[in-house]
């Protein structure tokens, strides 16, 4: 069976969701940068192993990695799933889990990458806005894209109600693509393209506001 660490730095619904969706594969670590993370507690009443390894005990960002890598590494994982983890990695570190780093984005990229997405959609006016699972590379929320979810913006939306209304997708998507992910259906191609082995296709439309 596959074996997943995951990576988070706050509360971890997203990692709670992965756990809930019995996945086909074993979670060996949930890992943190910071110790007071919420999702830790939920892990470890869980069983399963958790570790902290804290970005303020090493000068710079090629140390933390470093440090994180090693022990990322005793765990043997196939896939790393970066969960709300709010730390930009440097490229050695993403060049050393090629094809089996992801992220999960709460928008809909290559539109808004970074922070506050929900501000920026709901500033500039978007009709649709969503999340996206993606590989990480070195560029920042810019790897290639495995799956996405797409939610009307609402007129009376604030920032707090579309961001739950993308989380609740959040829990929907990144469960499907770690299920592609450990029965082989999709891998990072080396032209930096998703090589998809699925057939299915959804081709549905989303119109927000709708028509009449
Ligand atoms: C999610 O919106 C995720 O897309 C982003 O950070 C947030 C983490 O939430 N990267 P949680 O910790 O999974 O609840």
């Amino acid at each position: 069976m596959k074996k997943i660490v995951i990576l988070i730095s706050g509360r971890g619904s997203n990692m709670q969701a992965l756990v809930e969706a019995q996945l086909p594969c074993r979670i060996a670590a949930v890992i943190s940068n910071r110790a007071n993370a919420g999702g830790l507690a939920y892990a470890e009443a869980r069983g399963i192993p958790t570790a902290v390894v804290s970005h303020h005990d090493h000068p710079d960002r090629a140390g933390f990695d470093a440090a994180l890598a090693q022990v990322i590494d005793e765990f043997q994982p196939d896939f790393v799933v970066l969960a709300g983890f709010m730390r930009i990695l440097t490229e050695d570190f993403v060049n050393h889990y090629r094809g089996r780093l992801i992220n999960i984005h709460p928008s809909l990229l290559p539109a808004y990458p970074g922070l506050h997405t929900h501000a920026r959609a709901l500033q500039d006016g978007v009709c649709i806005h969503g999340c996206t699972v993606h590989f990480v590379t070195p560029a920042l929320d810019h790897g290639p894209i495995i799956i996405q979810a797409a939610v009307s913006v609402m007129k009376n939306d604030t920032e707090q109600s579309l961001a739950a209304r993308v989380l609740q997708q959040e829990h929907r998507v990144y469960p499907q693509a770690l299920q592609w992910l450990c029965h082989a259906q999709i891998e990072l191609g080396p032209d930096e393209h998703v090589i998809f082995r699925r057939d299915k296709q959804a081709g549905h439309a989303l119109i927000s506001p709708g028509l009449e």
